[in-house]
């Protein structure tokens, strides 16, 4: 469990003793917490801590000197940042501008090399990125529709799980699912949809983690698509990796799959019922479908987590939105509950969606097995079973049989929380 920080709801020997105190100390906390990261901002996207690590502990003069900014800003920025315990200082009693800064070692994982799983400066664009359209959100409110998505330049996406994606899906996650694994190591080579693949990233982790594969990275976002194909290029993967803008939830799609992904995504769909159809329909026989969300509470909590507040503070400021200006949106937002994936599974023709075992900090994983639509033992929704038939002439005649009773839905045992990585 992610521990409770929240200072308001902490009655520390220092703090104050009325809750009314407590939370006028909050809010500036927060402030603080607040400005940190878009210095962070200011530290990424100008190279700062970059060019800290790599040549060294630097004055502020050298450090703008290394990146091409101006000495007084970044006197200011490192002074900030010793002051805040995010870089350190040899000599605080020397002058202004003969100290000299360095990156510990133990922070260069986290603000300086974005292929750790640590890394976490990231959150500097993102919040950036977030508080950008808050006005917008803020008519958004008003009017129930959605606000316009936030544009592309000039920072792109984070690639916030491209590290957790390249270290850990490959080789630690699919891996301990074994059917999953043989079936990629294995003739004929498999083939896998990654359903909002984003930039690319977990599309070119598994190409990567099994040579025979070839995987078709799927997005609605033309931005990403193209930072996608430059990421797969890149990577060297192109010839079994393709990437196309495509909505998960719309009709039209071909193709046969052995596995079917979705990292981080389902939620972000305005009808991830009908993604999840898509899916459904894309399958080969024996082929799995793996859903990586959100590791939120099983029910609301308040006070929550910290966990669970992370979740809900993206659900408000980009998730939700989102999906709002879809006139048939689910409105799902990022605080998707093991109950609502099941429902919506369900709807989708699955039979049953089982929670995996894996330790991960922020993700759940899911694995949602179909039924035959011939099957005698159930009968798909009306909304799914009309989208199976017209989209796959071949199913007609095996959807259509009656069925007696619903499916049933399963559940492991949660995973255990451990430190590793980043939300979504
Ligand atoms: C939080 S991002 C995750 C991206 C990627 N899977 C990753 O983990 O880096 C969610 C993605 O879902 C995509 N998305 C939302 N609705 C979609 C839809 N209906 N079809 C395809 N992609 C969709 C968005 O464009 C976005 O790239």
């Amino acid at each position: 469990m992610v521990t409770d920080n929240n200072p308001a709801s902490q009655g520390g020997q220092d703090g104050p003793a009325d809750a009314t105190g407590a939370l006028s100390q909050r809010l500036r906390h927060d402030m603080v917490c607040a400005m940190e990261l878009f210095t962070v901002y200011l530290g990424e996207r100008l190279g700062l801590y970059r060019a800290l690590a790599a040549g060294g502990p630097a004055t502020s003069a050298e450090l703008a000197e290394r990146t091409g900014t101006a000495e007084r800003y970044v006197r200011e920025w490192l002074e900030h940042h010793a002051a805040s315990g995010l870089l350190e200082v040899d000599a605080v009693a020397a002058g202004p501008q003969a100290r000299r800064y360095q990156l510990p070692p133990a922070h260069v994982p986290v603000l300086a090399d974005p292929d750790d799983v640590r890394y976490q400066a990231f959150n500097g664009v993102e919040i950036v990125r977030a508080g950008r359209g808050l006005p917008q959100l803020v008519e958004a409110f008003r009017t129930g529709g959605a606000p316009p998505a936030p544009p592309w330049a000039p920072e792109g996406r984070a690639d916030y799980n491209r590290p957790v994606f390249l270290n850990l899906l490959g080789t630690h996650w699919l891996p301990a699912i074994a059917e999953v694994d043989r079936r990629l190591r294995a003739e004929p080579p498999a083939r896998v949809a990654d359903l909002a693949c984003g930039t690319g990233w977990s599309s070119i982790a598994m190409a990567r983690a099994y040579p025979l594969v070839r995987v078709d990275g799927f997005d609605l976002d033309a931005d990403v698509i193209a930072a996608a194909r430059r990421n797969g290029e890149q990577a060297g993967v192109s010839g079994r990796v393709t990437f196309a803008v495509t909505d998960a939830s719309g009709p039209g799609w071909s193709g046969r799959y052995d596995l079917v992904t979705i990292f981080e995504g389902l939620h972000d769909m305005s009808r991830p019922a009908d993604a999840l159809g898509t899916a459904r329909g894309m399958l080969r026989q024996s082929g799995s479908v793996i859903i990586a969300d959100e590791l939120v509470e099983d029910e609301f909590t308040a006070p929550a987590s910290e966990l669970e507040r992370y979740h809900y503070g993206w659900s408000v400021l980009t998730c939700l939105p989102a999906v709002m200006g879809d006139p048939r949106t689910s409105a799902t937002g990022a605080v998707m509950r093991p109950a609502t994936l099941r429902r919506y599974a369900r709807e989708a023709g699955f039979a049953s969606v089982e929670v995996l075992p894996l330790e991960t900090e922020t993700w759940r994983f899911y694995r949602l097995t179909p039924l035959p639509c011939g099957s005698a033992s159930w009968r798909p929704g009306a909304a799914w079973l009309a989208r199976c038939c017209s989209r796959r002439r071949g199913w007609s005649a095996r959807c259509a049989r009656p069925a007696t009773r619903r499916p049933r839905f399963s559940s492991a045992a949660w995973p255990r929380r451990t430190p590793g990585i980043r939300r979504s």
